[in-house]
């Protein structure tokens, strides 16, 4: 007899994350509005930019054979030009970064795990906004790490909790254990918070400041930094750092053009730049090189800046429907609360403390009888520091039309009013 297969331990951990769960019941039943997934519209993808700059990519029979051809570990230099530049003007600094510092990935998750990778040993430390991105958290769990909640508010991460966790930390004597903290500080996922600019000066001080065991990074995920549908832009964390070996960048066209073509990218500390590139190196030796072109040629055709404009109107549309649906129909239930996010694609909901809005609470089966999914916000809580709440769930507005959302939350709310009476 053949002996018995064992996944590895790393496998094992990854193995039975709500999320499919969840698909599961969404695939089980198409009649149910799902306010869950994350997904991008797919009414608005863009398909006619794709195609045009796909023809012109493949017209030039030099630059085709280029792009059909495998590339360089960090990606392809034009794309890597064109994203330096569009940096540099975002954020406004003297000097733009240098083009070494920035390696393209296949999407920002790609970015995420092999920066996670380099910096981080089992049982080690990563401080996250309580709730947080959870698939983040499970990125965490295969390599062993652990995610720590620091408490946040309508504005993020709260520089003074994240304070006093360290000061926790130090105290239980594990503080060079603590080895980057992560924001989602652009309309994160899943509460839909922007992070101020003091908050982000006084987090990259904070963590400089600590860095007293071992460097602590902070890593900006800015995968939906684009998708602003009211006020000003703010500039990365990036710019709060000095000396330009404390915050790294993750970002992506997922979110503002193609999930599909699932090209993301890093700006790196230049001590970073190796270790991220030999780990990379084993994994793909560069991402898919063709899909780095398309996007460039997007960008130099001047078809993104368009298509980008159409999506935020599209979803500002979608967003003002979810929050005047919530108006009319949450408004009148006792202690129900949500912020009014200026972007992104969610909603973050606080139900009174009685409610359990887990998979297995009553919340969650009256609102599938009623025909909604929703996302349980007891998973976006990391497992140790800030305890996790159970009464807080994430709608999130991106796929569903005006009509549906509005539908969607009438029926939640018949549901939340059926476990509260
Ligand atoms: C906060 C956050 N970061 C990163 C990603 C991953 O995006 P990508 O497609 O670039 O890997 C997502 C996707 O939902 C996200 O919500």
């Amino acid at each position: 007899m053949n002996p018995e297969f064992h996944a590895s331990r790393r496998a094992c951990a990854a193995a039975g994350q709500p999320i499919s769960q969840l698909m599961a019941r969404a695939l089980e039943n198409p009649a149910l509005i799902s306010l869950a997934a994350g997904f991008v519209d797919g009414q608005t993808l863009p398909d006619d930019a794709v195609r045009q700059a796909m023809t012109s990519l493949l017209q030039d029979s030099r630059v085709a054979a280029a792009a059909l051809q495998y590339g360089s570990t960090p990606g392809y230099h034009g794309l890597r030009r064109m994203l330096r530049d569009q940096m540099h003007q975002a954020d406004g600094q003297d000097r733009p970064v240098d083009l070494d510092q920035i390696v393209i990935t296949a999407g920002s998750n790609q970015l995420l795990h092999l920066v996670s990778e380099s910096l981080l040993e089992p049982g080690d430390i990563v401080l996250c906004a309580s709730p947080t991105y959870l698939v983040y958290m499970g990125l965490l769990l295969g390599l062993e790490a652990r995610a720590f909640g620091v408490a946040s508010d309508a504005q993020g991460m709260i520089p003074e909790a994240l304070d006093d966790q360290l000061r926790r930390i130090q105290a239980a004597g594990e503080l060079q254990r603590v080895k980057a903290i992560y924001l989602v500080p652009y309309f994160d996922n899943p509460a839909g918070a922007t992070m101020p600019m003091d908050r982000r000066v006084a987090v990259v001080e904070m963590a400089k400041r600590w860095s007293r065991g071992s460097p602590i990074h902070v890593i900006s995920d800015e995968a939906y930094r684009e998708l602003r549908y009211t006020g000003d832009d703010i500039p990365s964390p990036r710019v709060c750092d000095d000396s330009g070996d404390t915050v790294i960048v993750a970002g992506t066209f997922s979110k503002s053009f193609s999930p599909g073509i699932r090209v993301g990218w890093g700006v790196l500390p230049r001590h970073l730049i190796q270790p991220v590139c030999d780990l990379k190196g084993n994994v793909d030796f560069g991402s898919p090189n063709f899909t780095q072109h398309l996007m460039a040629r997007v960008l130099q055709m001047g078809l993104y800046e368009p298509h980008v404009a159409g999506l935020r109107e599209s979803y500002h549309r979608k967003l003002t429907a979810m929050l005047d649906a919530a108006d009319e129909f949450l408004s009148p239930l006792d202690d129900v609360r949500w912020e009014r996010p200026a972007g992104g694609l969610y909603v973050w909901l606080e139900l009174p403390d009685t409610v359990d809005a887990g998979l297995d609470g009553l919340l969650f089966q009256l609102s599938i009888r009623e025909g909604v999914l929703y996302v349980p916000g007891q998973y976006c809580y990391p497992e140790e520091g800030e305890p996790p709440q159970k009464n807080r769930i994430r709608l999130s507005f991106g796929v569903q039309s005006c009509e549906k959302i509005r539908e969607g939350v009438e029926k939640l709310a018949r549901a939340i009013a059926a476990v509260t009476v």
